[in-house]
C-alpha cells in the first residue's frame, strides 16, 4: 500500500507493505529464499531482482512497510541496528564531523570510536538536551547531528525539532535513532529529521528472536542512493526469514508498545515511591527533566525505564537476582519483561552508573510485575 497519512498507526502497522500474492492469493507473505533471479532473454532484469544481497522480495516488503510506518519516502533494511547505524555514518566522507549525545547507545559510540574515527570521521559528544552546547559543537565540517530519544539506558529526552533546526542551519543532516520510541510514539521525520534509524531487533521484531536494523529516509536523494549502494556493496543485509519475522512482529507493534508504555508508567511510579530506589529514569514521570519535551513530542513514553538502587552495585545485582518474572538478559522490546545490570555488559568506558538496573517492560500484567519488583527490593 502507498502511504495514506489519514490512517492511524495501528492500521498502517497491519496493512503497510501487505498485499495478497498475485499468483496464489496467499495473505501471509512468502519467504523468498532464492539468492538468484532469472534474467530476461535480452539480459535485462524486468522483474526488478538479480541477486539477493542487492534486493529481494522479502526485504522489499519489510522496507516498504517501514517507510510507510515512519512516513518516509524509502527505507533500507540491515542485518542489525548496528549495521544500520554504521552504514548511514559511512555515507559521510573522511574529515566530516558528527555530533552525538554523550549517552548514545554504547554500541553506537563503539562504532564511532573504534571503527569510524580511525577511518577519518570526527565525532564530538555533547549533552544533547543542552541546545547551546550542541550549537557550540557545530563546526564548518559538521554534516550530521545524531539524536537518540529517549536514550538507552538513561532515558534522556532530546528535542528533535530544535536539533533539526541547528543541524540544517549548519548544513548538516539530523538522524534520529527511534528504536526506543518506535513510530507508534514518535515521528521524527514529521519533526524534520532527515533519516530515522531502527534496531528492529527491539520493538519492531518484538519477540526477542530476530536481529535487524533499518534506515528510513524522509526523501530519496543522493545520500539515500549512497546508502543503498553501501547496503549492497558492504552487504550487511538481513536474511529473507529475518525480514519476514520483523514484518510479522511489526503487525502488532502498536498494540504492544501502547500496553508496554502504560505498564512502564505504573512501574516507574511504583519505583519512584520506593525507599530503596534512589532514582528512576523514565520520561513519563512529571519529575523527569525531559518530561515536557517528551509529552509534546511523543504520544506515550515507551516500555523501557531504568532505576538506581541504594547500596551500590552489589545491591543492584541482588535485586536483579531476586526477580522471578523479569528475566536477567540484555536487549529490550520483547513480550517478556527483562532486567539488566547495564554497566557490566557495556564494558570499558561505560558511563552508566554501577547501581543502575534497566527494565524492559513486557506484556505481563503490570500488577504482577510490580509485585515481583516489590519482593525483589524487600
Ligand atoms: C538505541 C539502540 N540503537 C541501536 C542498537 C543496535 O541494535 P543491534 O543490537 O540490533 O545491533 C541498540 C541495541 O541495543 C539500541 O539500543
Amino acid at each position: 500500500m502507498s502511504e495514506d497519512s489519514s490512517l492511524h498507526i495501528e492500521t498502517l502497522a497491519v496493512h503497510a507493505g501487505a498485499t495478497p500474492e498475485p499468483a496464489t492469493g496467499a495473505v501471509s507473505p512468502s519467504i523468498h529464499l532464492s539468492t538468484i533471479f532469472e534474467r530476461d532473454a535480452d539480459g535485462g532484469y524486468s522483474r526488478g531482482y538479480s541477486y539477493q544481497r542487492k534486493a529481494n522480495p522479502s526485504r522489499g516488503s519489510l522496507e516498504t512497510a517501514l517507510a510507510v510506518m515512519e512516513g518516509g519516502a524509502a527505507a533500507a533494511a540491515f542485518s542489525s541496528g548496528s549495521a544500520a547505524t554504521a552504514t548511514i555514518m559511512q555515507t559521510l566522507a573522511r574529515g566530516e564531523h558528527v555530533i552525538l549525545p554523550g549517552d548514545a547507545y554504547y554500541g553506537t559510540r563503539v562504532i564511532l570510536n573504534d571503527c569510524l574515527t580511525p577511518w577519518g570521521l570526527e565525532a564530538t559528544y555533547v549533552e544533547i538536551g543542552d541546545l547551546d552546547a550542541v550549537r557550540a559543537a557545530v563546526r564548518p565540517s559538521t554534516r550530521m547531528i545524531w539524536v537518540e530519544t529517549p536514550s538507552n539506558p538513561m532515558l534522556k529526552v532530546a528535542d528533535i525539532a530544535a536539533l533539526v533546526d541547528i543541524a540544517h542551519a549548519g548544513g548538516a543532516i539530523c538522524v534520529c535513532d527511534n528504536t526506543l520510541a518506535t513510530p507508534v510514539l514518535s515521528r521524527p521525520l514529521s519533526d524534520g529529521a532527515d533519516f530515522v534509524v531502527h534496531a528492529t531487533t527491539k520493538y519492531i521484531g518484538g519477540h526477542s528472536d530476530v536481529l535487524g536494523g533499518a534506515v528510513i529516509a524522509r526523501e530519496e536523494g543522493a545520500r539515500f542512493e549512497r546508502l543503498r549502494h553501501l547496503q549492497h556493496a558492504l552487504g550487511a543485509v538481513p536474511s529473507p526469514f529475518d525480514c519476514w519475522l520483523a514484518l510479522r512482529g511489526m503487525r502488532t507493534l502498536a498494540l504492544r508498545v501502547r500496553a508496554q508504555s502504560t505498564s512502564a508508567l505504573e512501574l516507574a511510579r511504583f519505583l519512584a515511591s520506593h525507599p530503596k530506589v534512589s532514582a528512576v529514569h523514565y520520561p513519563g514521570l512529571e519529575s523527569a527533566s525531559g518530561h515536557a519535551v517528551a509529552a509534546r513530542q511523543m504520544s506515550g513514553f515507551g516500555g523501557l525505564l531504568s532505576f538506581q538502587v541504594r547500596g551500590g552495585e552489589a545491591a543492584a545485582m541482588a535485586v536483579a537476582a531476586r526477580c522471578r518474572l523479569f528475566t536477567r538478559a540484555t536487549s529490550f522490546g520483547g513480550s517478556e519483561s527483562l532486567i539488566e545490570h547495564r554497566a557490566s555488559i557495556e564494558g570499558p568506558g561505560t558511563t552508566t552508573p554501577v547501581d543502575l538496573l534497566r527494565v524492559s517492560v513486557g506484556l505481563e500484567h503490570p500488577s504482577d510485575l510490580i509485585a515481583d519488583l516489590k519482593q525483589a527490593l524487600a
